[in-house]
């Protein structure tokens, strides 16, 4: 396999050591004014970003600094909002997870209002669902750490619910303290927490996959999923058996588009969960290159999680290949425009997610020679570059390929417009070591991914190579 000429790799290895690494540098400066200034107008800390470029009730040298650059100040404000977004907004969709599968009274039980024996803080951290300790006051904190706040109780888990503190998913409440509804947030699936206080809670992570969570189980605690039944006509029992099988850290987008619950082989046809990090300057988004990052969020926001919006997508138009998203007209969402919860957010949406860099290896992670030296064959002996084209680990242009050509079978390919994969960027991959690597998991490490391209390309590498380049990897 060669994909670049010899003389093709000698000029990006030029460009490489004389161009993006010094530019990185230049780039890296201006975004920590950047980050500052995004930090510094949190929405819920200080105020907004008035004209002529001052921070108003901020940390005011950081918005001064930048004072009349009206482009790093919008870009700041549009971080700061879409971060909002991507944490808390709903889009409306409680009028689908609570007022079509009524998830919130299989939340309560019927204790407080709702149905069967709830869920207590301990189930939902045990099916993977996290809490933002800043959220949770230092009294509330102290009592989950001596015991007195009871974690076996679902009241307790409608106070984390009221308190905001339940990443990803937000509770709406009557004004006699009931829950009526629930919604759900991107940070459900792209968000996960550092631990810090305990297992499963902590400070947030937002873009890093929740691995843990497991989807499935939790939208079979609905009480009504004739809402699924009905759209993928098929009866609850297939419903359930689709969702029992995804397991922690994976969902299928989709399955609603083409009714799809297993692959061939009778596994799950549920992918993991990706990062939602390290996505600048990547020519397309998800495991088979479905479109833009703000294509990707307009699909999910309408058609995944069931927000109020507009969606035109008429590559869904196609009964073969999409008959559940053909029959139920998912290729034209159409809205009054007024009711539209979606579109006007998509744009600060993008920016923030597009501002999310991959985080660094874990101190101490990796052998700093070893991974010097699986570098080097990473970008030549190897060939790896040739397609995870540094820095984004993804080619510039249009980063898709057969399945064939990176030697898997393409069952997941065949369910995306352009039925191929997308070469998926590299950073941060320690945040996604749990649950396997490539879009379903298939290698169970590192060491399982080198060892297929190694047989697959035939690269002749040795043992000591292969695990050069598993250094490296971690230390991307
Ligand atoms: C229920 C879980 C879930 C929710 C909620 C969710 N996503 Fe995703 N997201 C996924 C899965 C699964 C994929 C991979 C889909 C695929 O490849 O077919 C994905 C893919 C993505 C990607 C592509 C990543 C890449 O590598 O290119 C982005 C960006 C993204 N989601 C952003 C969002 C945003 C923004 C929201 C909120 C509007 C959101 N997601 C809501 C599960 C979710
Ligand atoms: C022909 C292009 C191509 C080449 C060459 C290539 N890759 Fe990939 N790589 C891909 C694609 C496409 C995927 C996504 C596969 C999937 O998700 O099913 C991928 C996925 C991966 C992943 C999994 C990432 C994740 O989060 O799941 C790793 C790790 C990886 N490649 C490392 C390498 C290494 C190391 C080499 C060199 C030995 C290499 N790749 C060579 C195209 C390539």
């Amino acid at each position: 396999m060669r994909l670049w000429k010899e003389g093709e790799v000698e000029q990006r290895k030029k460009w490489t050591s004389l161009g993006w690494e010094r530019s990185l540098l230049l780039v890296g400066a201006l975004a920590v004014g950047v980050f500052m200034a995004a930090n510094s107008c949190d929405s819920t800390k200080t105020g907004a970003i008035g004209p002529g470029g001052t921070i108003t009730g901020g940390a005011g040298g950081v918005g001064t600094a930048f004072a009349g650059d009206d482009a790093v100040l919008s870009g700041a404000q549009s971080i700061a909002n879409g971060r909002k977004v991507f944490r808390f907004d709903t889009f409306g969709d409680e009028a689908f997870w609570g007022g079509k599968l009524r998830l919130h009274e299989a939340i309560a039980g019927s204790a407080n209002g709702g149905v069967g024996p709830g869920v207590s803080p301990k189930t939902a951290l045990a099916v993977g669902l996290k809490v933002d300790a800043e959220a949770v006051p230092a009294d509330v904190a102290a009592g989950i750490k001596n015991g007195t706040v009871n974690l076996d109780d679902p009241a307790t888990t409608l106070a984390l619910l009221k308190l905001n503190a339940v990443v990803g998913v937000t509770g709406f409440f009557s004004s006699t303290g009931g829950l009526q509804s629930m919604g759900i947030q991107c940070a459900l699936c792209h968000s996960t927490v550092d631990n810090s206080f305990a297992p499963g809670i902590g400070k947030r992570l937002d873009g890093w996959p929740n691995r843990d969570l497991n989807v499935g189980a939790i939208i079979s605690l609905a009480p009504d999923l004739s809402p699924f039944t009905t759209a993928l006509q098929v009866d609850d029992a297939t419903v359930r058996k689709v969702l029992g099988a995804w397991g922690p850290g994976r969902f299928d987008a989709e399955l609603m588009m083409d009714g799809q619950g297993f692959r061939p082989d009778g596994k799950t046809a549920a992918t993991l969960l990706p990062a939602a990090f390290g996505l600048a300057g990547v020519g397309l988004h998800t495991y088979t290159g479905w479109g833009s990052v703000t294509h990707w969020n307009a699909f999910v926001a309408n058609l995944e999680m069931m927000g109020i919006g507009r969606f035109f997508d008429p590559r869904l138009n196609n009964p073969t290949k999409f008959p559940v998203a053909t029959r139920n007209k998912f290729f034209n969402v159409e809205r009054e425009v007024a009711d539209d919860r979606i579109t006007g957010k998509l744009g600060d949406l993008h920016i923030y997610q597009l501002a999310l860099k991959a985080p660094a290896p874990l101190a101490g992670s990796f052998d700093a020679a070893a991974a010097a030296r699986g570098k080097a064959l990473f970008n030549e002996k190897a060939e790896c570059y040739s397609c995870h084209t540094p820095p984004t680990f993804s080619e510039p242009g249009w980063p898709m390929h057969t399945a064939a050509e990176i030697g898997i079978d393409d069952f997941q390919a065949k369910r995306s417009p352009d039925e191929r994969y997308r070469t998926t960027p590299l950073g941060g991959l320690h945040t996604r070591a749990q649950g396997g690597f490539y879009h379903d998991g298939r290698f169970a490490d590192l060491a399982a991914v080198v060892e297929h391209y190694d047989s697959f390309f035939k690269l002749g590498l040795s043992g000591a190579e292969k695990a050069d380049l598993v250094e490296y990897l971690k230390s991307l």
